[in-house]
């Protein structure tokens, strides 16, 4: 067993734990959305207007805080008057991204805001530039919430919906250096200043409008785009999406479940390369924007390995390990850690597809071992960031991964750590001076199991989170983190 010192100050706060930082994307991609989140109304899974009620439970559960909305890359050839009205009058089209399949846009923005008011989260909706036009966009803007007299609060009224909803945040074009266009960061900065001139604030909703922003590390990217909202046009971007998917080698991505030591080290390795490009983006972000105004938001991120044997490979379905759960739990605390920037993040993607929380298959559904990570993480969310340091080693790859990995947060009298232990042999014992906070209770839960352990329709609860043991000693607190495995200790 390895002993780590560990000192946190909760007088000594870091920033404020915005929701949205534990937020989630959904794709027209396989089976993400039909099948996984959406059935329709006759279909004999209990559902409400359409909607899986088994989802919706389960993302109440883990208090998800806003979800992402048609793409990814379906965003960008993605019309959304194509999704409203009459079902039956509703247009086929071929999602040419993803396996070439049949949409017929069943789900479109009514049955997509209708989730999200079920589940009590945020819409992120996700705006066409690739091939929309300036119009479309702000027509979709108006049609959602415009209170008043016009074209689109008309034909809203007409198809149902009296009252306009509330759309905080709004996506202008999605990877748009790639599939949304191929655009240099100079001609899609053009680009974003006349749609989102173009979307409005209606009846007293306030959009915060995201640009699309670097893949990982391009470092000019960011810096262009900063220059560009500089001068008086800074008020047009609020934020700044980054994505970063946690992959050594595209060209052998793997199985999910298949890895040996190695490969399990070298990908926790790759996902935490997350510290350098949060420290480096935030870096020119600062220089131009040193209050912290503009929020990096990092709306795609996760795992990705080769699709599960036997599957579609457009439809980019993959089992999830203890593996996954522990590049879930350290890149959330380093979210936590960063959160003066980033201001939402949203794991890709929800159910069904890449570091899905959810696998479905018919009626059944199953939790994987990330779902719980979010579980073990979710009082962090509105929390206020304190200052946690461990001591550490590198451990298992070429250039070593740490081998802990914490943070804390402060909320209603409640101290918040979350920690993992990533090591697949080695237990750690933390020992954690807490300056500042007078705790009498503690009380932990532990996410814990071979690195390949997870769940499957036939044993739904290999993985799950359980009551752990912590002390707590005079301002000491002591507690043991098995190999691989996440834990939250809660102080009160
Ligand atoms: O999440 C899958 C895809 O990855 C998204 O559609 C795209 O934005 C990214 O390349």
């Amino acid at each position: 067993m390895k002993q780590f010192r560990m000192l946190i100050n909760a007088d000594d706060k870091l920033g404020h734990i915005n929701p949205e930082i534990y937020g989630h994307f959904s794709e027209h991609l396989g089976r993400c959305i039909y099948g996984g989140i959406y059935v329709g109304e006759d279909s004999p899974i209990p559902n409400i207007r359409g909607i899986r009620k088994d989802v919706i439970e389960a993302f109440k559960n883990i208090k998800l805080p806003v979800l992402r909305w048609p793409g990814g890359c379906f965003a960008d050839e993605y019309h959304w008057k194509d999704g409203i009205g009459e079902k039956s009058g509703r247009k086929k089209m071929v999602n040419t991204n993803w396996g070439g399949v049949v949409e017929d846009n069943s789900f479109g923005t009514h049955e997509f805001l209708d989730l999200c008011e079920l589940v009590g989260c945020e819409p992120y909706i996700s705006g066409n530039v690739g091939s929309g036009t300036v119009r479309e966009l702000s027509e979709w803007v108006e049609y959602m919430t415009f209170d008043g007299v016009s074209p689109m609060a008309e034909l809203r009224r007409q198809n149902g919906r009296e009252e306009p909803w509330k759309l905080k945040y709004l996506g202008i074009g999605n990877e748009n250096w790639g599939c949304g266009g191929n655009m240099t960061p100079e001609f899609y900065a053009g680009e974003y200043k006349k749609y989102a001139s173009f979307c409005k604030n209606y009846s007293g909703n306030n959009l915060y409008r995201i640009a699309c922003g670097p893949s990982a590390g391009d470092y000019e990217w960011t810096e262009t785009m900063m220059t560009a909202f500089n001068d008086q046009n800074k008020w047009l971007m609020d934020g700044l999406s980054l994505h970063f998917y946690s992959i050594p080698d595209w060209n052998n991505k793997g199985f999910a479940v298949e890895f040996d030591d190695e490969g399990y080290y070298t990908l926790l390795e790759t996902a935490n390369f997350v510290d350098t490009l949060l420290k480096r983006h935030s870096e020119i972000m600062n220089r131009y924007d040193p209050e912290g105004r503009v929020g990096l938001i990092v709306d795609e991120w996760g795992t990705w390995f080769d699709v599960e044997p036997g599957t579609n490979p457009g439809f980019l379905y993959q089992q999830n390990t203890m593996r996954d759960a522990m590049v879930a739990a350290l890149t959330l605390n380093y979210f936590n850690r960063y959160c003066k920037r980033v201001k939402m993040a949203n794991i890709a993607q929800v159910v069904n597809v890449l570091q899905a929380i959810i696998l479905t298959e018919g009626e059944k559904l199953i939790k994987t071992p990330t779902y719980h990570v979010f579980d073990l993480f979710k009082e962090h969310q509105n929390g206020e960031a304190v200052y946690c340091w461990s001591e550490n080693e590198k451990i298992g790859s070429k250039h070593g991964v740490p081998m802990v990995s914490s943070s804390a947060s402060v909320k209603d009298g409640v101290l918040t750590l979350t920690l993992a232990n990533v090591s697949l042999d080695e237990e750690a014992e933390i020992s954690c001076d807490v300056c500042n906070f007078a705790a009498s209770e503690v009380s932990a839960r532990i996410l814990t199991g071979d690195a390949h352990a997870h769940n499957d329709f036939d044993a739904p609860d290999t993985v799950t989170v359980k009551a752990h043991s912590a002390e707590l000693k005079d301002g000491k607190l002591t507690v043991k983190l098995p190999a691989c495995s996440a834990v939250e200790v809660t102080l009160r």
